[in-house]
């Protein structure tokens, strides 16, 4: 079963593929009365025209996300126009910390997939309360970023999407790490197709679109609901999928105790390897800023830890 804490608009999109592709049963479960049971029904009344035989419940009570394989966890407040990921960071560390505890005392063999924004300091912060192994807590972010930066890449050198390979680490905030050295279009390296104005053009277009998205429908739903449906099969499907997504790291790419993208092997027992990957002086200097930025998110609600 995979459940899903926060029946928002990101829970409830991801939750209804998850359904639809019939991939396990689906549990929602949220505060507001009445919103995960009536996305449930919804998805049930759905899946039983098109065929799919899965079960879809929701509840206000986390003891439904018993029996969970997974638990994706977007419960909190959303980035308005204007405000950056960090800005969201006290009122949704004090929510993602209780409902953290609650995954682990009903769920306690899940892998906990995190969402909520700013996503690697929340994901440090699941790490931290639930006390799941480390390889049990992973962070959606970098799978989206991936995604941007593929829309971005084939719409201007006017390929298609599939042609295009590439890989985005670190921090899923302001210093988050597209890599175009790591970027091939079918085989033909990115660089031999873009010069350093076009490659630095891609790299902010892919750092600004989610606010230009926000400020004009109001959120990003499809594209991150995509991400989580990604990894959820993975883990599901016990896929050893490779993914860029937040993971404890302990000294790997020289960087210690915090949750961070990265590479990674996911499969059913969650983070099941972290890829290494050799990164220039600037690119380094990138992923560290970026770790700085999310120790100092950490630091600053460490009273709730
Ligand atoms: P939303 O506001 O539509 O949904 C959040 C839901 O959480 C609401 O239904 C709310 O009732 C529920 N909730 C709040 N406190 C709760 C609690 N204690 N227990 C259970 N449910 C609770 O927000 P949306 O658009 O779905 O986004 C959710 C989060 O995901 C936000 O923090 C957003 O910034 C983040 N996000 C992260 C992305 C990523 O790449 N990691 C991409 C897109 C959104």
């Amino acid at each position: 079963m995979i459940g899903f804490l926060g029946a928002g608009r990101v829970g409830a999109q991801a939750a209804l593929e998850v359904a639809s592709a019939g991939i396990d049963d689906v549990t929602l479960v949220d505060i507001l009365p009445g919103l995960a049971e009536g996305e449930a029904m919804d998805i049930s009344q759905k899946i039983a025209e098109t065929g799919v035989d899965v079960e879809v419940n929701g509840s206000t009570d986390f003891s439904a996300l018993r029996g969970s394989d997974v638990v994706v966890i977007t419960a909190g407040l959303a980035r308005k126009p204007g405000m950056t990921r960090m800005d969201l960071l006290e009122k949704n560390a004090g929510i993602v910390a209780a409902v953290a505890k609650e995954v682990a005392k009903h769920a306690p063999m899940a892998v906990a997939l995190t969402v909520t924004n700013p996503m690697d300091v929340m994901n440090y912060v699941v790490f931290r309360k639930t006390l799941f192994p480390k390889g049990r807590v992973v962070g959606m972010g970098g799978i989206l970023d991936l995604s941007r930066f593929k829309s971005t890449i084939s719409a201007m050198l006017d390929v298609s999407h599939s042609s295009v390979t590439s890989l985005v680490i670190g921090e899923h905030g302001e210093n988050m790490l597209p890599l175009p050295r790591h970027t091939s279009i079918g085989g033909v390296p990115l660089t031999k197709l873009m010069d350093e104005t076009q490659i630095a053009q891609a790299n902010e277009t892919t750092r600004r679109v989610a606010i230009d998205v926000i400020s004009k429908k109001g959120a990003t739903v499809d594209a991150p609901a995509n991400g989580v449906v990604r990894m959820v099969k993975a883990i599901a499907w016990d896929r050893k999928e490779v993914i860029p997504a937040s993971a404890f790291l302990e000294g790997e790419y020289g960087v210690e105790g915090i949750c961070i993208g990265v590479p990674l092997v996911l499969g059913a027992k969650g983070v099941e390897r972290i890829l290494p990957l050799d990164l220039d002086d600037k690119e380094m200097a990138q992923f560290l800023r970026g770790a700085k930025t999310i120790r100092e998110g950490i630091a600053s609600i460490s009273s709730l830890l």
